[in-house]
């Protein structure tokens, strides 16, 4: 067997003593993330699924980036649920996801690099008929519409999204005539015609785009993006079905869920700082219609939280550090992006944010990470409101405009010195270090049962 497939198989980190610790023993859980992203799910739901049937994503699509490290071997997933490197567990692409199929960016370069790492992936992947198709003109769209809007308008004002082609593809579910859906790839005579229709639209949009921008255009054959289009669909033949029926028929049988958020609360469509946010639902309220399952489904909310704040692209982000601590804890968190490589933008941990994505999520635990960054810092500040024209607000503001005039209002507590990496219980850590936890879970109001030292599996620690 090879090595990757033999490390996945044994998790070190006693995941049934976490469970417990989560009080999710029974039932179904989503992890979600509380901030803008890259708080360390992919770690959670990696550990988790130990005691999980099944790992659905159900929103986004190759927009997240979620890591997760297995002694030295690093895996970083996109569209594939992080339940994929074991092999015996069932993991769902859900309705509300986007998929890019192509083998240049999509999900078949995932599982053609996964399997070329050892990792099975076959009967446990299943991607739903309903899911949404990213094509090439949904890429070039999102490049030239956030370019567009810089130019048009002010540089500050581009969302600075990750050129996934995610907006164009949501955009136009919502439009439904020029949508493509999983399903349709496996019926090539109805999709030839369907993209000659909606090619020759989109290549019309896109022109009209493109001049505006000053940019040069080369129009897309409708032929050409069909005969992928159709391959593509013919690899995935084996995973594309009704996941509806799959999953209630999963949750029927008795068979417990693991739910993935794909990227954060604060990037949420309808929740988040807008228009600074992504296109789907990306909190817990989004796992029942991008699955198909009743709310009753989900019992159990685990949010996790990075303990300082980043930010990948544009919008609002008041605590930011653009100092020696800004880059202290870039470099300590290895804070560069997933999915892009873009360097994120750090600053203090912000508990109003917190408590605010807590509240939207109904978590029901607190998993904290990146606590061993902050290691070094003499004192650690962190925001518990804001002042905004004269006005102190004790709450979270989302409305962008608000968030970007606010002035954070700190409380300072000690910081801690010691390196904690190597830590293996939460009673070990220093004094501060556990202050500091205790802190965030009196603030968001919500239990910590899991503090992260580390991205590893041996680095996650119990609590409470
Ligand atoms: P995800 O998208 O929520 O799954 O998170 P990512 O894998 O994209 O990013 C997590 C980021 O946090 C990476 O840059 C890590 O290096 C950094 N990090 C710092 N401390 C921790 C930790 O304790 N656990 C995890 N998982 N990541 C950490
Ligand atoms: P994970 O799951 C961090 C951000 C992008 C951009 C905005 C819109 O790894 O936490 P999009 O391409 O979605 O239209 O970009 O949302 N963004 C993320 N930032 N982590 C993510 O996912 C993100 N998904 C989207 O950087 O600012
Ligand atoms: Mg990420």
């Amino acid at each position: 067997m090879p090595s990757d497939a033999q490390a996945v198989a044994a998790p070190t980190a006693g995941p049934g003593d976490l469970l417990e610790r989560l009080g999710i023993a029974a039932g179904h859980a989503a992890v979600v993330g509380l901030q803008w992203g890259d708080e360390g799910k992919g770690q959670l739901v990696d550990l988790l699924t130990a005691r999980y049937d099944a790992v659905v994503r159900y929103n986004g699509g190759n927009n997240a980036g979620h890591s997760v490290h297995i002694g030295d071997q690093k895996f970083a997933l996109h569209l594939l649920p992080s339940g994929i490197l074991y092999p015996d567990k069932l993991n769902v692409i859900g309705n509300g996801v986007v998929i890019d199929p192509s083998l240049e960016t999509g999900i078949l370069k995932e599982i053609t690099g996964l399997r070329e790492r050892g990792v099975q992936v076959g009967d446990n992947l299943r991607i739903s008929d309903r899911a949404h198709v990213v094509l090439p003109y949904h890429k070039v769209q999102d490049a030239l519409y956030d370019g567009a809007v810089a130019q048009a308008w002010e540089s500050n004002a581009a969302i600075g999204t990750t050129g996934r082609g995610i907006g164009p593809c949501y955009a136009d579910k919502a439009l439904r005539s020029t949508a493509v859906r999983m399903g349709e790839l496996l019926e090539p005579d109805k999709l030839r015609s369907k993209l000659q229709r909606v090619v020759s639209i989109k290549n019309g949009l896109l022109k009209a785009l493109a001049d505006q921008c000053g940019q040069p255009f080369e129009p897309f054959d409708p032929g050409v993006i069909f005969e992928q289009a159709a391959a593509q669909g013919e690899a995935l033949r084996p995973f594309i079905t009704d996941t509806f029926r799959l999953l209630h028929d999963t949750i029927d049988g008795g068979k417990r869920v693991l739910f993935e958020g794909a990227n954060a609360a604060l990037l949420d469509v309808d929740h988040g700082t807008y228009p600074f946010v992504t296109s789907s639902s990306t909190s817990a309220l989004g796992v029942g219609s991008g699955t198909g399952l009743p709310g009753r489904c989900l019992n159990h909310v685990v949010g996790v939280a990075k303990m300082y704040t980043s930010r990948v692209g544009g919008g609002p982000h008041p605590t930011e550090l653009n100092d020696a601590i800004g880059e202290h804890i870039r470099n300590n968190g290895n804070e560069f992006g997933t999915t892009t490589g873009r360097p994120r933008r750090c600053g203090w941990l912000d508990l109003t944010a917190v408590r605010y994505s807590a509240q939207l999520n109904g978590a029901t635990a607190l998993c904290c990470t990146g606590l061993s960054v902050l290691s070094g810092l003499e004192e650690l500040k962190v925001c518990v409101g804001y002042d905004h024209r004269g006005r102190r607000l004790e709450h979270f503001p989302p409305d962008a405009d608000v968030l970007a005039e606010a002035t954070p209002v700190y409380e300072t507590l000690p910081g801690f010195s010691e390196q904690i990496g190597d830590a293996r219980d939460f009673d070990e850590l220093p004094g501060a270090a556990k202050r500091y936890i205790e802190r965030v879970e009196a603030f968001v109001g919500t239990p910590v049962r899991v503090v992260c030292v580390g991205p590893r599996r041996d680095q996650a620690l119990p609590r409470g």
